[in-house]
């Protein structure tokens, strides 16, 4: 081999490495995008709450954020974060919400991902590269503008949408719960300071109070039918009922916060919304469940 074709041999090799590199996408997405700087696909990070799951809270935080088992019960994939977010306090430090519609200082989310003092744990996302400051302050901006749950300035035909529901006074869809936390039928094992329950249309905030939203305790041990004290079949034991207070969430008025008067300790729980009878809970439309709503869950938490 002459010394010129070796030299050719080696640019060759290096020119097919590079393709190479470009065409997998070592260190570059299949936009040709640094790798996580466009989890969302080809739109960049814009500040509303849409980008912002598709471009952080799906890709960084959801595997390690959803179902039963997450963190603080804060599941951030796309059917649950938004209503666990705006309005709920947080789990770390109850006196602070999640996020604070209006307040990016005071959300403690943005604590965590800023880090630094005045957080319980570890900066999010745990133990990995902290997020680009460009990313919180968009985060930042959708907190400060309100954090809504739709796109800042509607396409048309979402404003379309919105002058069709204005014309119909009566939604498209019954009313009726959506989302709970925890999750219907499961086990907890960080302490529950709050629980939630999320409705597909707005909540009527002057029917909610003890007579249509309760939390009882049915049992002591999770799992353990044979200690539960005040069963489906029996009417409550009153003693089993606990004096938690229910509202609606700030800024989020499809959600009812539940805060029992401690964080609950390990036993099995029930939840129950009375969508029937005089003063059942309704939508600021007036119209009701339909029918009684509950749901139960375990609190499992070693002291
Ligand atoms: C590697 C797993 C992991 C990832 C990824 C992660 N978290 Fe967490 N998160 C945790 C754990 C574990 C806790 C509880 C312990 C702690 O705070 O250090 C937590 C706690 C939190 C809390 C406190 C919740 C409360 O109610 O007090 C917030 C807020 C939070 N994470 C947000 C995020 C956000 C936003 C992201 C993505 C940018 C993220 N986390 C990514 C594991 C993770």
């Amino acid at each position: 081999m002459s010394f010129s074709s070796y030299k050719l041999f080696l640019a060759l090799f290096a020119g097919a490495t590079l393709a190479g590199c470009a065409g997998n996408g070592a260190g570059l997405d299949a936009n040709g995008q640094p790798i996580g700087s466009s989890g969302g696909g080809t739109t960049p990070l814009t500040a509303d709450f849409q980008s912002i799951q598709d471009h952080v809270f799906t890709p960084i935080c959801s595997p390690c954020h959803s179902g039963a088992s997450a963190p603080e019960g804060l599941m951030l994939d796309a059917g649950h974060s938004y209503n666990l977010l705006v309005g709920i306090p947080s789990n770390e430090v109850p006196a602070l919400s999640r996020v604070k519609a209006g307040d990016p200082d005071n959300s403690y989310m943005v604590r965590k991902i800023q880090g630094g003092p005045g957080i319980v744990g570890g900066q999010m996302p745990l133990n990995q590269t902290p997020l680009p400051q460009a990313t919180i302050d968009v985060i930042r901006t959708w907190i400060a503008n309100g954090a809504p749950q739709g796109t800042a300035t509607p396409s048309a035909a979402g404003a379309m949408a919105k002058i069709q529901s204005l014309g119909n006074s009566v939604p498209s869809t019954a009313f009726s719960v959506t989302q709970t936390s925890p999750l219907d039928n499961t086990t907890a094992t960080s302490p529950v300071n709050c629980i939630v329950v999320a409705f597909n249309h707005e909540v009527d905030a002057s029917l909610i109070n003890y007579t249509t939203v309760s939390l009882e305790r049915i049992a002591s041990t999770p799992g353990d039918s044979a200690d539960v004290m005040g069963g489906v079949m029996a009417p409550p034991v009153p003693s089993n009922v606990l004096p938690a207070t229910a509202a609606l969430a700030q800024g989020n008025p499809t959600v009812i916060v539940i805060t029992p008067p401690a964080p609950l300790v390990t036993g099995t729980y029930r939840v129950s919304v009375r969508g029937t009878g005089g003063g059942a809970l309704a939508d600021i439309n007036v119209h009701t469940l339909g029918s009684d709503y509950s749901f139960t869950f375990n609190v499992d938490v070693s002291p």
